[in-house]
């Protein structure tokens, strides 16, 4: 039987650690939809359409993974899609706590999906949407740190401040 998996999150944006864990994702399953989100209450910086943009731009050479957007239950998307796994990145041991919360919660929601921990490799384990935000809007530089579409459209928003 074919394995789908579902790897979710808010990418926004995307990170050269998602990408690795995508990587690491397609390797083991036989489809991976990378969710985005799109009713999340946090105010992003990225729209989704843009989300969806740059993440499908950073994963076209992976011929088994597919992005999507969804909204409501995460375990609702997961079934509707035929997906029996939710991956997870961890990147050290404060985000366990939050993980295991969820997929806690989630195996409660639905004992038909679970969760895979995957880790991504040393390079990217202090690395977060949130710090590549903050640091290029001061000004710092993040390649190496997300794809390089993501680089141009931060320093693009960046500029269109100034
Ligand atoms: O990248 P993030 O922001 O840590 O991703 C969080 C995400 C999107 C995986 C989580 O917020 C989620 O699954 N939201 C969907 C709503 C839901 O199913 N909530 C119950 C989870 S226990």
């Amino acid at each position: 039987m074919k394995t789908k998996a579902v790897y979710p999150g808010t990418f926004d944006p995307v990170t050269n650690g998602h990408i690795d864990l995508i990587q690491r994702g397609a390797a083991l399953f036989d489809h991976l939809y990378v969710a985005i989100l799109s009713n999340a209450e946090k105010t992003p910086l990225f729209s989704v359409k843009e989300r969806v943009e740059m993440l499908e731009e950073a994963v076209k050479r992976y011929r088994k993974v597919s992005v999507t957007t969804f909204e409501g239950l995460l375990v609702d998307y997961a079934e509707k899609i035929g997906a029996s796994v939710i991956v997870r990145g961890i990147r050290a041991v404060s985000d366990y706590e939050y993980e295991l919360q969820m997929a806690m919660m989630n195996r409660r929601l639905s004992s038909r999906v679970e969760t895979v921990f995957l880790m991504p490799a040393e390079t990217y384990s202090y690395l977060s949407s949130r710090l590549v935000k903050e640091i290029s809007q001061l000004g710092g530089s993040v390649r190496g740190l997300v794809p390089r579409e993501v680089e141009r459209r931060l320093r693009r928003g960046n500029l269109k401040k100034q």
